[in-house]
Formats: C-alpha cells, structure tokens, sequence
C-alpha cells in the first residue's frame, strides 16, 4: 500500500512568508496584592509607571532604584531590573524582592505591594 501526502491547499500569505522577524512583544499582566488588582505592563515600561498608567499608586520617591521606598516582591512571574545597579542585593533579588521605578515585566506577575492603592474604583 502505498502512503500519500495529505495537502490541504495552498499556503495562506501569513504561512508562506514564514516566522514574523520582528514578532511585536507584547504586554504582561501584573496583579497586585494584597490590593487585588490588575495592570498591564509593556516591554521596556517600568512596573511603577504602568501601575500609575493604570490607576494604582505603588509607594515612590527617587524613581531611579536608588531610595528603595517602592521595594516591593514578585511572588509569581519574573522580571528584570532596567538598570544596571539598582538598591537591590543579590540575595533580595533572589527572594524576588525588587524596584518596580526601575523594573519591567518579564511575563505574568505578582506583585506583593501591600502599601499599593487604587485612586479610583473598577
Ligand atoms: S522610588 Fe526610589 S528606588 Fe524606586
């Protein structure tokens, strides 16, 4: 017997023109506790500024990840300081601690912030 191929038609433009070289990177979800809401972070945005952009206050100060005020931890998800030297040690970022003036998301993520608030309602 003898096998055959199976071809289901011509391949569609996106199929033929193969992987996308510049794929557009997309948005993260951020959910912070113990406040119980939700932001979206783009690639290169600060995890403070999408929050603020979304309506939730993390506490702030110096805004470069020298003072440490918005120090908070990701309890699921990565994501990756901006600057080379932030005010986090080594053994923090290991616990997840970081400084989200000067962090993005690198996927999905918790946030633990429990000075966070929301300036407005859903
Ligand atoms: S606001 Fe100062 S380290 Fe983030």
């Amino acid at each position: 017997m003898q096998e055959r191929a199976i071809v289901a038609g011509p391949p569609t433009p996106e199929a033929a023109a193969g992987p996308d070289p510049h794929p557009v990177p997309t948005a993260h979800s951020v959910r912070v506790q113990p406040l119980g809401r939700r932001f979206a972070a783009a690639p290169g945005q600060s995890l403070l500024r999408a929050a603020e952009d979304a309506g939730i206050e993390l506490p702030s100060s110096c805004r470069n990840g020298t003072c440490r005020t918005c120090l908070c931890r990701a309890v699921q998800g990565q994501a990756r300081h901006l600057i080379d030297w932030p005010g986090v040690s080594a053994e923090e970022k290991a616990e997840g601690w970081l400084l989200p003036c000067v962090a993005e998301a690198c996927s999905d993520l918790v946030l633990d912030a429990p000075s966070a608030f929301a300036l407005f309602d859903e």
